[in-house]
């Protein structure tokens, strides 16, 4: 069935520049053409709001919260991706890479991913024609973990796998070079873990490392290049872990923790992603490098909500004030075009003719961005 989408008085959000009053005409799920001044007929009037691409989210480890909303207790898996992904539609989301964590930890099964479990679940609520947005799949594969290539190769064949990242969470190095980070980290978490505990589990991590960090990770390496899927590596800190990232052929760096790491990744040509939730707070919540910090030394490429989706948007409009000389468009493209391109979905991202029309009406008020409106694909979604 034919369908045609018209708005009119847009502030539009193009990859380079702002339009004022600008319309815009999708047919059939696609971009026609846009301009500005006297609107094409039967427009729908956007009242001056911002109207720009659809975000793209590329790590996002919100489902598992809507699957597991307190410790020990676990939702229905499917009512947990339909909820989780109206979630995201209303933050103006409409391409998202779950995040899940292949990562089965004996002794700690509280702290395992439930990465099979949450797949099935996305795919029967997607074949149901339950969700508003675009879901693909983000592989967090933790290389320690002795049987994390196991698991990754159950999944690996899926064709909506989009990425795979490398993550080594093993105390007292990357993102956690401070212990004591951790464990916060994990009695915030879990609520219940003796500092005995914590010694065991920490002392078994640093043997899984030991043993398989190395072999696991040249596995992974090898599974991701046979099925032609992006690698991503994650908290790289020293040099020596910007030299393995740009060996492996990483196309994204999630997270570096120091700024000599961004810098040298961003210089070899990898795409450097950041927290959302870091640039809104003003900072880490593990003690690492600040968002704003590798903004201001232009070498931030892609920004990510992780832990909360609202951020993501917040983020972007906030990033021109964090980091002068950053214009609304490109901040606008951390978080669209830059982070679609970095995995491949070169049909999206970008308000021009021929691109997916995925759009976001935003209005601002009390300083707090507002979704009115999102269409996927041209179809009103939230
Ligand atoms: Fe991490």
């Amino acid at each position: 069935m034919d369908s045609t989408l018209v708005l009119s008085n847009a502030r539009l959000v193009l990859a380079d520049e702002v339009i004022e009053c600008g319309w815009l005409v999708a047919e059939n799920g696609v971009i026609k053409d846009m301009g500005s001044g006297p609107p094409p007929a039967r427009a729908d009037d956007m009242g001056g709001d911002l109207v720009m691409p659809g975000l793209v989210e590329l790590h996002t480890d919100h489902i598992e919260a809507h699957y597991m909303p307190r410790p020990k207790v676990h939702w229905d898996p499917v009512s947990a991706v339909v909820s989780y992904d109206g979630q995201l539609a209303t933050c103006g989301i409409t391409t998202v890479l779950d995040s899940l964590r292949v990562w089965r930890e004996e002794g700690a099964e509280d702290v395992s991913g439930e990465a099979v479990l949450l797949a099935a679940a996305i795919t029967t609520a997607r074949d149901a024609d339950m969700l508003r947005i675009n879901h693909y799949l983000h592989l967090r594969c933790e290389v320690p973990m002795p049987q994390v290539v196991e698991e990754a190769s159950l999944l690996i064949a899926r064709d909506d796998v989009r990425l795979v990242s490398l993550m080594d969470h093993t105390p007292g190095q990357r993102q956690f070079r401070d212990e004591q980070k951790l464990r916060d980290y994990y009695r915030g978490k879990s609520g219940r873990l003796t500092d005995a505990e914590l010694d065991v589990m920490f002392e078994k991590r640093r043997e899984h490392a030991r043993l398989h960090a190395a072999s696991n990770t040249r596995a992974l390496v090898e599974i991701a290049r046979a099925h032609d899927i992006p690698l991503a590596s994650h908290d790289d800190t020293t040099a020596e872990h910007v030299a393995q990232s740009v060996e492996d052929g990483v196309a994204i760096a999630e997270f570096p923790t120091t700024v000599e790491a961004a810098q040298a990744l961003h210089a070899s040509g990898v795409r450097v992603l950041m927290g959302a939730p870091n640039l809104v707070r003003g900072g880490s919540h593990s003690g690492n490098v600040a968002t704003a910090e590798l903004a201001r030394a232009g070498v931030l490429d892609v920004l990510s909500s992780d832990y909360v989706p609202a951020s993501l948007l917040m983020a972007a409009l906030y990033l021109p004030h964090a980091a002068p000389g950053i214009s609304l468009p490109a901040a606008v493209r951390t978080v669209t075009k830059t982070a679609a391109e970095a995995v491949g979905l070169d049909d999206r991202g970008e308000i021009t003719p021929g691109k997916r029309a995925d759009l976001v009406r935003v209005r601002v008020a009390n300083g707090i961005p507002v979704v009115r409106s999102v269409w996927r694909a041209g179809a009103r979604v939230a």
